[in-house]
């Protein structure tokens, strides 16, 4: 990109659609194929030049800190501000206002995996002498997110957030990823619940101020839901997206982190990422697009699929898991099945012969006992 870059990063959100597993930690800082998303985000800014990133805060902000400090560990400059009530995407940009300077800045909603290339955006912007640019990735159903239209030149013609069906004129949405100049900023009241997409956009464009859109076919992927939160680690698990694993690599794409341990009568067919210090026990099955964090148990017999199962937690003897999440430090006791994007959060006890399907929710630290929960 030339010259070093700063960007801010929305990362106040409550993550309520990845409940349970958002109680006890912000969206961004659980774990992606056992790295924490936001240090895969970070990385991913770093590769492209950006030295310093502001990190807006607002839910659970000590985890920021405490896991990042002031991102030496990463070579990045990071600086927190935290919210005392939530201001909205352009309230908490304009909340970090004085940490952004006058060049153009690249801000990030903080939910997105993607590879886009940042440094390509950042020559459009420039190019284009924009305002705004906001990167647009093609998608299905866009009603779920902002829809962009562009006219033949680029600009954008309007801002539509979470259209209905007969508003959709485009499969182009906002991807959340912007380089804007600091100075659209100037007339947002201070201190004051602002959106970007539905008040300064639509206003900026009404002005007359350019506003161009820069569509890619990167990969992309916002993290919101479970059914995501498992999208996203099978895309990185199968290729389609790159982030560094740790770990050694085993025939039949297994990645097995330092000190896993697998019986030898244990059957394993990747892509399979198992944590430091995992232990499989016999007779267990660990199969394609699993991912088992730190210190994870899979007891006898037991069989894994298509799930993540997040550090510290035991999988009893005979249970089975498939398209699956298991938060962190579970025990889950033998003969269980859990299945159908089900989500059971951090530190949950069940006792043996408990059924949780069809995308069934447990908060965390919830007690059961055996054979309580039936489908
Ligand atoms: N600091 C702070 N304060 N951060 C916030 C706040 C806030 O009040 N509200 C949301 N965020 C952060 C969230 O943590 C998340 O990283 C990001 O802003 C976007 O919020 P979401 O709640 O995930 O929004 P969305 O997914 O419904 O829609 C947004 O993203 C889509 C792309 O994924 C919009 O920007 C859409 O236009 C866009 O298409
Ligand atoms: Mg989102």
């Amino acid at each position: 990109m030339g010259k070093e870059v700063k960007a801010a990063m929305l990362v106040g959100g409550f993550g309520t659609r990845l409940r349970p597993l958002t109680v006890t930690t912000p969206k961004p800082m659980l774990p992606l194929v056992n790295i924490p998303f936001l240090e895969i985000e970070l990385l991913h800014l770093k590769q492209y030049g950006v030295d310093e990133v502001i990190l807006s805060t607002g839910y659970l902000p000590a985890v920021f800190d405490e896991y990042f400090g002031d991102g030496s560990r990463l070579g990045i400059k990071l600086v927190h501000v935290t919210e005392d009530e939530p201001l909205g995407t352009c309230g908490a940009i304009k909340n970090v206002a004085e940490f952004l300077g006058s060049e153009p800045v690249i801000v990030c909603n903080g939910d997105i995996l993607t590879d886009l290339d940042i440094g390509a955006l950042v020559s459009y912007h420039n190019e284009k002498s924009a305002s705004v640019t906001i990167t647009l990735t093609p998608v299905e159903d866009p009603t779920a997110y902002g829809l962009v239209p562009l006219d033949e030149n680029g600009h954008i013609k309007e801002f539509l957030e979470k259209p209905s069906w007969d508003q959709v004129v485009t499969n182009l949405i906002n991807a959340g990823t912007y380089v804007m100049d600091p100075a659209v900023l100037d007339d947002v009241p201070p201190g004051e619940n602002y959106s970007f997409e539905r008040q300064l956009f639509p206003d900026l464009l009404k002005e007359g101020r350019p506003m161009f859109g820069f569509p890619c076919d990167c990969y992309w992927l916002d993290l919101g839901t479970p059914e995501k939160y498992l999208a996203a680690h099978h895309d990185i698990l199968s290729g389609e997206i790159h982030v560094d694993m740790k770990g050694e690599r085993r025939p039949d794409d297994i990645i097995a982190g330092e000190g896993a341990s697998v019986d030898a009568t244990a059957h394993l067919h990747g892509p399979v990422l198992m944590g430091e210090g995992v232990t499989i026990g016999a007779h267990a099955r660990v199969l394609p697009n699993t991912c088992l964090g730190r210190g994870v148990t899979v007891g006898t017999e037991a069989r894994v699929e298509g799930s993540v199962v997040l550090d510290g937690t035991t999988i009893g003897d005979r249970s089975i898991v498939e398209q699956s999440i298991l938060g962190r430090d579970m025990v889950l006791g033998s003969d269980c099945h859990v299945a159908d994007c089900s989500v059971l959060g951090d530190n949950i006890v069940s006792g043996a012969e408990n059924e949780f399907r069809k995308g069934i929710r447990v908060w965390p630290s919830t007690n059961i006992e055996d054979g309580r929960i039936k489908f």
